[in-house]
């Protein structure tokens, strides 16, 4: 079957494409974005071919998968479109800009029974499959506390449009910022870990650090702290960042009754048991994604896998309007200087 990607960016560049080149049930990637001069360069580095429009893509036949990997303001209307059309979609995060563009994105699955998973990408590496492993074994007894960042310098220096006029400052289309952006994949993945969800949350944000392209403080936040409780009852905080210069920081310390898990916070192991006797268990997986080590999700032999076998993703459209709800929660509480109970999912 044939691929079709929405949107010829740097995620399309360096993990979509590259993963469908590898997949071998793909045979050819047709490539759309409205900067034409972007599909046809990915299209000549993945020896794939180009449409000009969305609906050339949706009404091929022969393409079966799409990748929206549009701008977030898109993703709503792309991928409930591909999935009316028969098509099986992988949605970039976040899912929507709002509750009720989500839902009608789960309502478009359900109605077409195609594939939809959303690119909550955390769920899927090694570290955090066996953290989630050895949380569900209860090898640790249950977790307690948290604690969990992601940070980097900032989309204006991973973005195909390489400045501060970048979409991902403004709110009108990348809508929440550092949030939407780096804070959903760890809400998201604290969800995964725990199987839980966080009911209550408070949050300080701000613009602290980026300007854009006039030299004025963005529209959205480029810092966020949060604190939060979850159904189970742990408690956990949270930093989301686009101001950590000089190296990216993705770690996650999970606080057990019978000792501590920190994933991706060693420089050699990416997780670390200490017992609560003091003894330690590295693990040597592989290394996460970085802006500057992109290696293989997985994400796209496991959305394949889904469409070809009928399994469920482990990242569905009511996982990330999950994941959606306490963004929104955590910025609420930003503004109104409150705790703010999230929406049950
Ligand atoms: N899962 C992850 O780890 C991860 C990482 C980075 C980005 N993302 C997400 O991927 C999406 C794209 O991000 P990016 O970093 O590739 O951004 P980008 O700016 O590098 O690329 C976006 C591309 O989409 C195209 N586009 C936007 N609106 C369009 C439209 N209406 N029609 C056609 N083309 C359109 C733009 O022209 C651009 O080429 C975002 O939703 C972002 O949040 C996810």
């Amino acid at each position: 079957m044939k691929a079709g990607i929405i949107g010829c960016g740097s995620i399309a560049k360096l993990r979509h494409a590259p993963e469908y080149k590898e997949n071998k049930h793909i045979s050819e990637i047709v490539f759309y974005d409205r900067n034409p001069e972007r599909a046809d360069r990915l299209a000549s580095m993945f020896n794939g071919s180009v449409v000009r429009s969305v609906d050339a893509l949706l009404e091929d036949p022969t393409i079966k998968v799409i990748s929206d990997c549009s701008s977030n303001e898109h993703h709503h209307i792309f991928t409930t479109k591909a999935l009316l059309h028969g098509k099986h979609v992988l949605c970039e995060k976040p899912i929507s800009l709002t509750v009720a563009d989500a839902m009608e994105i789960v309502e478009a699955q359900k109605k077409s029974d195609k594939v939809l998973m959303v690119d909550h990408n955390q769920r899927f590496t090694r570290a955090h499959q066996k953290a989630r492993e050895i949380i569900q074994e209860e090898a640790l007894g249950k977790v307690l506390t948290f604690r969990t960042t992601f940070g980097h310098k900032g989309p204006e220096h991973w973005g195909v449009n390489k400045s501060n006029s970048t979409w991902f400052f403004k709110k009108e289309r990348s809508g929440f910022g550092v949030a939407g952006d780096l804070g959903i994949h760890k809400l998201d993945l604290i969800h995964y870990l725990l199987d839980d969800e966080i009911t209550k949350i408070s949050a300080f944000q701000g613009a602290l650090n980026k300007l854009d392209e006039k030299g004025k403080p963005i529209e959205v936040c480029d810092n966020v702290v949060a604190s939060m409780q979850t159904k189970k009852g742990c408690l956990g905080s949270a930093s989301f960042s686009w101001s950590y210069y000089g190296e990216e920081d993705n770690s996650t310390i999970l606080y057990c009754e019978e000792g501590i898990l920190k994933i991706y916070h060693h420089p050699d192991y990416q997780l670390e048991i200490i017992k609560s006797n003091g003894e330690k268990v590295h693990y040597q997986l592989e290394t996460i994604q970085t802006n500057d080590n992109q290696t293989n999700t997985g994400v796209i032999d496991a959305f394949i896998e889904c469409v070809n076998t009928g399994k469920k993703p482990i990242a569905s459209g009511q996982d990330a309007l999950g994941s959606l709800k306490v963004v929104l929660a955590m910025l609420e509480a930003a503004e109104t200087g409150t705790v703010i109970t999230v929406d049950p999912f």
